[in-house]
C-alpha cells in the first residue's frame, strides 16, 4: 500500500516531533488597493510552511479608523489580536502594549532594515515595531498628457498649478468634461495631516511641532502653503477633493480623470497592473517644492508589524512577523504591489529595480521625507493631528483664512501640551 503524505501532514509530523504545537495567529491586514490580497498570501504562505494557521482581520481602508479598534482591544488586554499592522505614527501611542522584539529576534534580522526605519520602531530603547515597508508621499502624473502639451514635470507647486490648469482646460475643450488637474487627500482625517505637512514642509514652514516639542505651526510660510492649496479647490481640484482619501483620489486618477495625483507608492502597483488603462502612461516623481531651496517633504509613512503583549501565541506570532518582513516576502511584495522594501539589500536587487523603475526617480523623495511629530508628542499625537487636519480642512473649505486658522490652532495645541510637556 502506497502512503501519500500531503504538506499539511508533513508539517503536522514535524510539530509532533518536538516543536511547539500548532497555533492560530490572528493578524490585521490593510484593505487598500491590492494590499489585502498580498498580506493574506504572505500570511498563508507562512501558515503553510510553519504548520500553523492564521486568522485575518480586515482593517478599514482609512487607517486611522483602525486605531480606536486597536486601542479597545489592547486596553482590554484581549488575546484576539496577536499581530498588528502599525502605522509609523501609532508606535508611540501603542508602545506599552507591544512586545519588545529585541529579546525575540536575532540582531542580524533587525540590522538588515534601514536604520531610520528601525529607529522609528524603537521607543525608549524598546524595539516594538518591525519595519515592513517604507513609504512617502509621491507625485503621480500622466506622462502622455504632459508630452501632448509639451510640459515638463513640475518642480514647484506654482509650476504644477499652472500645468494642471493648462492640461485640464485643453482636455476639457477636447471633450473630456470630467478632467481635473490635480487630485489629493482633502478629507478631514490623518491623510490630510500628511498632505498638509507636505505643503507646509515644502515651503520651509516646519512640521507643526519641532523636535524639541515647540509648537511652530503659526508662521507665514505655513499660511502661504495652505492658502495655495485652498486656491486649488474648485480650480484644478474638484470640490469633492475635500472628501477624498487615498482610494477615492486614486479612483479618479486611474479612471483617467486627473493629470496629477498625490498618493503613496502602491499606486504604481495598481495603475501599472495587468490590463490597467494607464499602463505606460504614468510617471512618478517627488512632490514639488514651495519655495526655492526648500525640500520636497513627502510625508513619511512607513508601515511596521508588532506583536501584542497579550498574545497567547508569542512564538508563532514572532515567527509570522519575521517571515512577513523578511527578505523574500518584502521582495515579493515589492514586485507584485510596489511596496518599498525596508531591507536595504533589496535596493540592489535587479528584479526589484526592474519592477519598480520609479525607485530611482523617487530616491530624493525617500531621502527628504518628513516625519509627522508623533515621536515628540507620544500619546498626544492623535489629538495633535486631529487639531491640525481639522484646522486645515476649515481653511480648504473656506471657513477661515489660513493665518487666522493657524493662530487658533497653535493656541489649541498649547492646551493639549499641558504644562509645557507633551
Ligand atoms: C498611509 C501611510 C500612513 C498614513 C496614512 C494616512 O497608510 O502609510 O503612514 O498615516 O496613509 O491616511
Amino acid at each position: 500500500m502506497k502512503h501519500f503524505l500531503g504538506a499539511a501532514a508533513v508539517a503536522g509530523m514535524l510539530l509532533w516531533a518536538g516543536q511547539a504545537s500548532a497555533a492560530t495567529v490572528s493578524l490585521f491586514c490593510s484593505s487598500s488597493g491590492a494590499e489585502y490580497e498580498l498580506c493574506k498570501q504572505g500570511a498563508e504562505a507562512w501558515a503553510k510552511s510553519s504548520g500553523n494557521e492564521v486568522k485575518i482581520n480586515k482593517m478599514p481602508a482609512a487607517w486611522d479608523e483602525a486605531l480606536p479598534l486597536y486601542q479597545q482591544l489592547l486596553s482590554a488586554q484581549s488575546a484576539d489580536a496577536d499581530v498588528l499592522l502599525l502605522d509609523v505614527v501609532w508606535i508611540g501611542l501603542l508602545q506599552n502594549h507591544l512586545l519588545d522584539l529585541n529579546a525575540e529576534l536575532p540582531k542580524e534580522d533587525i540590522a538588515a532594515h534601514f536604520a531610520s526605519t528601525v529607529a522609528a520602531g524603537t521607543v525608549e530603547g524598546k524595539f516594538v515595531a518591525l519595519p515592513w515597508y517604507t513609504d512617502t508621499g509621491l507625485m503621480f502624473y500622466r506622462k502622455d498628457l504632459l508630452e501632448k502639451y509639451g510640459k515638463p514635470v513640475p518642480k514647484t507647486w506654482a509650476e504644477l498649478t499652472e500645468t494642471a490648469k493648462a492640461v485640464q482646460d485643453g482636455e476639457r475643450a477636447a471633450g473630456n468634461k470630467d478632467m481635473w488637474g490635480y487630485v489629493w487627500q482633502g478629507k478631514s482625517y490623518e491623510g490630510l495631516t500628511c498632505d498638509a505637512i507636505e505643503w507646509v514642509g515644502s515651503f520651509g514652514g516646519g512640521t507643526i511641532i519641532d523636535e524639541k516639542g515647540n509648537i511652530t505651526i503659526d508662521n507665514a510660510k505655513a499660511a502661504e502653503a495652505l492658502t495655495l492649496a485652498k486656491g486649488w479647490v474648485n480650480n484644478i481640484s474638484p470640490q469633492g477633493v475635500l472628501n477624498y482619501d487615498e482610494e477615492s483620489s486614486r479612483g479618479a486618477f486611474e479612471a483617467g480623470n486627473a493629470v496629477f495625483l498625490r498618493n503613496w507608492a502602491y499606486v504604481w502597483g495598481t495603475s501599472q497592473g495587468k490590463d490597467q488603462p494607464l499602463v505606460g502612461k504614468v510617471g512618478v516623481a517627488s512632490l514639488p517644492v514651495g519655495a526655492q531651496g526648500a525640500k520636497s517633504s513627502g510625508c513619511m509613512g512607513t508601515a511596521h508589524l508588532g506583536v501584542s503583549k497579550y498574545t497567547k501565541n508569542k512564538e508563532a506570532a514572532v515567527s509570522l512577523i519575521r517571515f512577513m518582513s523578511g527578505l523574500d516576502e518584502q521582495k515579493r511584495r515589492a514586485i507584485a504591489g510596489a511596496y518599498n522594501p525596508t531591507i536595504s539589500a533589496l535596493y540592489d536587487d535587479a528584479e526589484v529595480l526592474k519592477a519598480l523603475p520609479f525607485l530611482k526617480d523617487a530616491q530624493t523623495a525617500f531621502a527628504e521625507s518628513v516625519a509627522r511629530p508623533s515621536a515628540v508628542t507620544g500619546s498626544s499625537y492623535n489629538r495633535v493631528s486631529q487639531a491640525f487636519y481639522k484646522a486645515v480642512h476649515g481653511v480648504l473649505a473656506g471657513e477661515a483664512e489660513a493665518a487666522e486658522a493657524l493662530k487658533t490652532l497653535a493656541a489649541d495645541l498649547d492646551k493639549i501640551k499641558q504644562r509645557g510637556k507633551w
